[in-house]
């Protein structure tokens, strides 16, 4: 049931505020206290996290990366699963283990798992089916509580595994006395301030069609991204890519002068995701020298980013204000939304792409 919406994925992308609203509900007390499953995770047992997963769940694993590492201070490596099973990577002692998947039935990631087994300290799972076999197997399995995705390109999902990463990252932060009790409680008031500024994202829905159907007939997109929204800018292109088939590559801001700018010209579409945050002003340098080649630019920030840096842009796209810890969860929306309204434009089975299952269980 699309309850009205053209496809299940406009109908999951819509659904992301009330399922956050959900997560949030299971995982926070109504005291403002972080509220894991009975066995939960002492995190000062703990020295290292290694995360792993596949596709979109893997982008959630690198931003909870910036995020562990920033605000918890614990040191964090991220793995592919088919590369990590193969690798078999030694684990020192005090790991955690942590392996996220919509499914719960990923084959890579559910191997990757068992490779852990006996050597990492605890292993915990963030996933969607509660009954799967990962989170079976796993020592701690945390639901994201999106409820059924049945698009194959994942969206409630990633926002889900977001939050609660975030919610672990911030009990992380307790264990281990890197943040006092004051500033998880101005985290916990953001999140919960989450759903409603979603909404508020949603509400950009037009202008991100708009865009949209500029970005159709292109044949390559770039998306740029720097600290936390670098991991965004590569699942806005693996989004575009998956469901309208149009060539979209990812690349930290940072990186663009050691080789990808010379794809730059006036047929290429680059869009660059920065809030008005600490690292704003080296992206908006990187979106400049962008524009100098006649790049055409989508940039999608906040009232105040696009009023310093809305000039020569091609399209803007404002986005509502939010602590800057939570905008890689915010700034998922224009991320599916342009990648969904151009496979509309261009007319592909948006919820089921070619080539594409929802769940791989054969690697
Ligand atoms: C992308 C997408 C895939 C999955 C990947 C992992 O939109 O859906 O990249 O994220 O196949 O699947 P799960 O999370 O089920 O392990």
């Amino acid at each position: 049931d699309k309850a009205g919406h053209k496809h299940f994925m406009a109908k999951e992308i819509a659904e992301q505020p009330g399922v956050i609203g959900d997560a949030l509900q299971q995982y926070i007390t109504a005291e403002g206290e972080i509220n894991l499953p009975e066995k939960g995770i002492d995190f000062s047992k703990i020295d290292r996290i290694t995360m792993v997963a596949c596709g979109t769940a893997f982008y959630a694993c690198l931003t909870a990366k910036y995020w562990f590492e920033q605000i918890a201070r614990l040191p964090v490596e991220v793995d592919v699963a088919s590369e990590f099973r193969y690798r078999e990577p030694p684990i020192p002692e005090r790991t955690l283990a942590l392996f996220v998947s919509q499914s719960g039935e990923t084959a890579d990631t559910l191997a990757a798992l068992r490779y852990c087994e006996g050597k990492a300290q605890t292993i915990t799972s963030v996933i969607n089916v509660p009954e799967s076999s990962i989170a079976r197997e796993s020592d701690l399995a945390l639901p994201i509580f999106a409820g059924v995705e049945v698009g194959v390109a994942s969206t409630k999902a990633f926002t889900c595994q977001l939050t609660v990463l975030f919610l672990l990252v911030l009990k992380a932060a307790k264990d281990h006395g890197a943040l006092d009790d004051a500033a998880i409680a101005d985290h916990i008031s953001h999140l919960r301030g989450l759903p409603a500024v979603l909404n508020t994202a949603l509400e950009q829905n037009d202008a991100l069609r708009d865009a949209a159907r500029k970005l159709a007939s292109a044949r390559d997109v770039l998306f740029l991204g720097r600290g936390h929204m670098y991991p965004l800018a590569l699942e806005g292109a693996l989004k575009l890519k998956e469901i309208s088939y149009i060539h979209a590559e990812a690349y930290a801001s940072g990186e663009l002068k050691h080789g990808p700018i010379a794809l730059v010209d006036e047929n290429v579409p680059v869009v660059v995701l920065a809030p008005r945050d600490p690292l704003f002003d080296k992206t908006v340098s990187n979106m400049q020298e962008v524009m100098a080649r006649k790049g055409k630019v989508i940039l999608v920030s906040d009232n105040k980013g696009l009023s310093e840096a809305n000039e020569g842009v091609w399209s803007s796209i404002e986005m509502p204000s939010i602590s800057d810890a939570l905008t890689p969860i915010l700034y998922a929306i224009p991320a599916q939304l342009l990648a969904y309204h151009t496979a509309v434009a261009k007319g592909t089975d948006v919820d089921q792409p070619r080539n594409l299952a929802k769940s791989v269980t054969v690697e």
